[in-house]
């Protein structure tokens, strides 16, 4: 005998008038006389299940009255359309089965604090904002791989266990490795996608890294996930142009799929909406600029309104300095051009100018901060040895990177996504912990 329901709730339109078998949990029950109201969810959707004394037999009624919230269990019934309900369809109950009875179940509708919930993570999950969110976050990922399966990259997946560094060594998580010393756990996939970049021309990595920052923002997880398109031929104008696109169609995937999870959220919506190409564009040296003025005025940073930090060139910004630059445009803004020395090993110098790299970092608009960082990367061997060495890495360990630019090299370009910011970003999260099933930061590893 197979267990599966006879359909899932969120496809109710394709049934109604039809006699049914639910299978899900109880996220809420309430009681009135000859009344039990159950709403159901089964992952899909919630569907309010009328269960009504004088259509079911004794027995069904009692199990009804027993139900807790969170029991898992099989409900028959006849799908109704009705406007009145969010879902827009009831079912009218003629049978229950009790697969699980839950008692004491911990997360209740009441109100609990973050850190009692982040606690119950692997509960917490079934609420209905988690839910949502999760929801989205699956979104943005099925959408960010549809448009770069489209343009024709090729997903190629880089290892998570690395002999060297890719973005500074200040961050690196490392474990022992046999008898070969070190290995270290992928900051980005990056210069593994480079080898790709000259297999297929356009590729992408999709996967887990990790950062061992010690920063507590509400920006920062230590593991994280972040897809990694690396294309051939290309400079960095054309991967500004190839950011935008793709953003711009994951955000519209995410307004047609994602509505109702929008809406459990309160998202507004309409600053969505408008995000299409092309993105502001501002230099470094105008950021820089903008700053400047903008301390001289006076102006302060939501959420706490503190006032705005005073910046040299060659500093890097703050998470403020990025939100007010944001907030003087309402779509994600490209900041180009930035110092070298702030930035990695392998960008690409901008062309008479050595002290700036070809890179930018897409800040999203409303204070959501940096969701994509990428750049032009250096085609040519000999400069890119001296990097490594002026980084004081050890050119020994990059022998094979070094090859790229022996054979067949070629101007290319790439960028990394970091999942939870986008997803925060589209969700109206403040806080990147719930955009992840399981967050790791700094304090927690549990569950
Ligand atoms: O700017 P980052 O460090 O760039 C790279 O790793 C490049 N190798 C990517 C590339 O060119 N292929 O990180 C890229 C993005 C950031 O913009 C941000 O969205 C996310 O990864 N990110 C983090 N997300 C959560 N927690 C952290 N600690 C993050 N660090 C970076
Ligand atoms: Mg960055």
């Amino acid at each position: 005998m197979a267990l599966l329901p006879s359909m899932y709730i969120r496809d109710s339109a394709d049934h109604v008038g039809e006699a049914v078998k639910l299978a899900g949990w109880v996220y809420n029950k309430t009681e009135k006389g000859k009344l039990v109201f159950i709403q159901l969810r089964d992952g899909t959707a919630t569907i309010q299940c009328v269960v009504f004394k004088k259509n079911v037999s004794e027995e069904v009624f009692a199990r009804a009255k027993e139900l807790t919230q969170e029991s898992s269990c099989y409900i028959h019934g006849t799908l109704r359309a009705d406007e009145r309900s969010s879902l827009g369809f009831e079912l009218d109950v003629t049978d229950i089965e009790i697969v699980h009875l839950t008692q004491n179940y911990p997360i209740t509708p009441k109100e609990h604090g973050t850190q009692f919930l982040m606690e119950h993570r692997h509960l917490w999950v079934r609420s209905a904002k988690q839910h949502a969110l999760l929801r989205i976050r699956a979104q943005v990922i099925a959408a960010a791989q549809e448009y770069l399966n489209s343009e024709h990259f090729v997903r190629y997946d880089s290892p998570i266990l690395t002999a060297t560094a890719a973005e500074g060594t200040s961050d690196l998580f490392a474990t022992e490795y046999f008898d070969l010393g070190n290995a270290y756990l992928a900051q980005t996939g990056q210069l593994y996608v480079e080898s790709g970049m000259a297999t297929f021309g356009r590729v992408y990595c999709f996967g887990p890294t990790f950062r061992a920052e010690k920063s507590k923002t509400r920006r920062h997880l230590t593991e994280f996930w972040m897809i990694e398109p690396e294309f051939a031929f290309a400079d960095q104008d054309d991967n500004m142009e190839l950011q935008e696109n793709f953003v711009s169609y994951i955000v519209q995937r995410v307004l047609d799929r994602c509505e109702d999870d929008l809406k459990i959220l309160e998202r507004d919506t309409s600053k969505l909406e408008n995000i299409v190409p092309p993105f502001p564009r501002i230099s470094y040296d105008e950021a820089i600029e903008k700053i400047k003025e903008g301390v001289a005025a006076g102006a302060t940073v939501a959420p706490d309104n503190a006032p705005l930090a005073p910046l040299e060139w060659g500093d890097d910004f703050g998470a403020p300095h990025e939100t007010y630059l944001a907030s003087l445009f309402d779509k994600p803004l490209f900041i180009y051009n930035y110092p070298t020395k702030v930035k990695a090993f392998y960008m690409q110098p901008a062309e008479g100018r050595p002290e700036v790299v070809r890179c930018a970092d897409l800040i999203a608009p409303e204070g959501y901060g940096e969701i994509i960082g990428g750049s032009q990367r250096i085609h040519d061997a000999e400069l890119l040895e001296a990097r490594i060495r002026e980084h004081g890495l050890d050119v020994a360990d990059y022998q094979w990177y070094l090859d790229l630019r022996r054979y067949g090299s070629v101007p290319h370009s790439g960028f990394g996504m970091g999942i939870e910011r986008c997803v925060a970003w589209l969700a109206g999260t403040r806080h990147i912990r719930e955009a992840i099933p399981f967050p790791r930061q700094l304090y927690r590893i549990y569950p």
